[in-house]
């Protein structure tokens, strides 16, 4: 069976509603005039439950036109870009199975216009996501058209904003189906195949890696991750150059394509999920076709880190030790902590070509998760003022990390008798020794990495996030890269 992609609405900007929209939104704040569209007062909507809260929705089925749906904006003065995508996710939501949504952004302030299409295109896109599945007849999403209607003053903002919502929801949804896509379908070579793709779209140079070119390279990590797998690696660089580059950034995606923890075995339920350990990499790959479209400022180069994680007569054994590309060592304690492994080679390369700034990005550890829930990245580096730039990214996307420190002290927890290191530490902390192992790999370039092991999915549609891999750290990366020249 083929594997079919997500697909995306259109998006449409209007002076008036259309007429042949199923679902009109129409934005309610908790205090001030209700949008007199509504032909209701304040007080009939109390009565029925609706307060304007920030996503409440209350649906008014029509015989004769479309549906009026109240969509909750919150207190007057508190809107942001934050509350409009979610507003927007719930009117989708709300709608249901009324494919042609239209809402009103006509009396929004606080927002500008711009800022306020984009997100209300990015929630409304991101909530009508759905994956396609292999099913001899796919999953659709309802959602086929969303009309913003606009006044005339705003019209020209809600154009760009809404062309940049739906550039970063459609990498977002891209992130999505590849992190969605069964195993056996998104292999290394697959993953490979898609960047070719999304590279010829998006004007990169795209250069693939196969295993003997990366044992030529000093490769070790990629190749012991490798050895017990019968689906040989890639290694993928993209590079993006606009015409007067201003500022270098490099990025680094955890590929692995299936992680059942090599010879330490995952349990069964451990390794459910685990088709989505490249999510950091389909980050970065989404992320990378978007550049051109928006003409990122700075020039961007990526590497993905493509393999998987399996246990095979050939596999690394406990007490191996592989060499990176940067000569550092590592003894294999563990053979699940196999994500360090690859971006040790990943970040190794990405510090040869001269970066300003690294950025990583993997499903790194279950500690992460523990520490931090499902709803929050962890975010760790080298250089507070480039962790402050991840974390001011992350605000504005509404993709939510939390820094945790870099604490030197615990680096002798890796120490190893026959090599530079061990690849895991102690019973506790281990997305911190985690990310001491990645530091060792970075040099002196300012560094961040995400841990994204526990926003990687969701198991139920919840506001924007549609059930499934949720392409978290995409529209962060994009605004990352797009503001990195200012
Ligand atoms: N891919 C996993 C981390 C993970 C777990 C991501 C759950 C998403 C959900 C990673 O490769 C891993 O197995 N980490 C180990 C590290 C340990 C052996 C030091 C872990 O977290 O248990
Ligand atoms: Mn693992
Ligand atoms: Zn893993």
């Amino acid at each position: 069976m083929r594997q079919t992609w997500g697909m995306t609405a259109t998006v449409l900007i209007s002076r008036a509603t259309p007429k042949h929209a199923a679902a009109v939104g129409v934005p309610v704040a908790t205090t001030g005039a209700v949008p007199r569209s509504l032909g209701l007062t304040r007080v009939a909507l109390a009565a029925a439950g609706f307060e304007g809260k920030p996503g409440q929705t209350l649906v008014f089925p029509s015989a004769s036109g479309p549906a009026m749906v109240a969509v909750g904006i919150g207190v007057p003065g508190t809107l942001t870009a934050n509350v409009l995508r979610n507003a927007a996710a719930s009117l989708v939501r709300a709608a249901g199975k009324r494919s042609v949504v239209a809402t009103n952004l006509a009396d929004l302030d606080g927002v500008d216009a711009a800022a306020a299409a984009q997100a209300v295109v990015e929630g409304a896109l991101l909530a009508g996501y759905r994956y396609a599945g292999i099913k001899k007849d796919p999953n659709k999403g309802s959602l086929t058209e969303l009309v913003l209607v606009v006044g005339e003053r705003r019209t020209t903002g809600a154009h760009v904003g809404s062309e940049r919502g739906e550039v970063t929801a459609a990498a977002a949804c891209l992130a999505r189906d590849l992190a969605n896509t069964p195993p056996a379908y998104m292999t290394a070579r697959h993953m490979a195949e898609k960047a070719v793709e999304v590279g010829r779209n998006g004007g990169l140079i795209v250069e693939v890696f196969n295993r003997d070119q990366l044992a030529e390279m000093g490769c070790g990590g990629m190749l012991g991750v490798n050895a017990g797998s019968v689906e040989p690696p890639r290694m993928v660089r993209l590079t993006y150059t606009p015409r007067k580059p201003v500022g270098h950034l490099a990025m680094v995606g955890k590929g692995v394509m299936f992680d059942s923890g090599g010879l330490s075995l995952k349990p069964s339920d451990g390794q459910i999920a685990m088709k989505m350990d490249m999510s950091g990499a389909a980050a970065v790959l989404a992320t990378m076709g978007t550049l051109k479209a928006l003409k990122c400022k700075s020039k961007v180069t990526a590497y993905l880190m493509c393999t998987d994680n399996m246990p095979g007569g050939n596999a690394v054994k406990l007490g191996d030790v592989l060499t990176f590309r940067n000569g550092k060592t590592s003894e294999i304690h563990n053979t699940d902590a196999e994500g360090r492994l690859v971006l040790a080679d990943g970040l190794s390369l990405a510090v040869e070509d001269g970066p300003d700034a690294i950025v990583d990005i993997a499903t790194l550890t279950g500690a992460c998760m523990v520490a931090l829930g499902t709803k929050i990245a962890g975010v760790i580096g080298n250089d507070q003022p480039f962790v402050d730039r991840v974390r001011a990214a992350a605000a504005g996307t509404d993709e939510n990390v939390w820094q945790l420190p870099l604490e030197k002290a615990y680096r002798k927890l890796l120490d190893s008798n026959v090599a530079d290191m061990r690849n895991i530490g102690g019973p506790h902390g281990g997305a911190i020794t985690a990310s001491l192992f990645l530091s060792e790999f970075v040099g002196d370039v300012p560094w961040a990495h995400l841990d994204i092991a526990g926003p990687m999915a969701v198991d139920a549609d919840d506001s924007w996030l549609s059930k499934g891999a949720t392409g978290f750290g995409t529209r962060l990366l994009i605004e990352l890269a797009t503001t990195f020249s200012k």
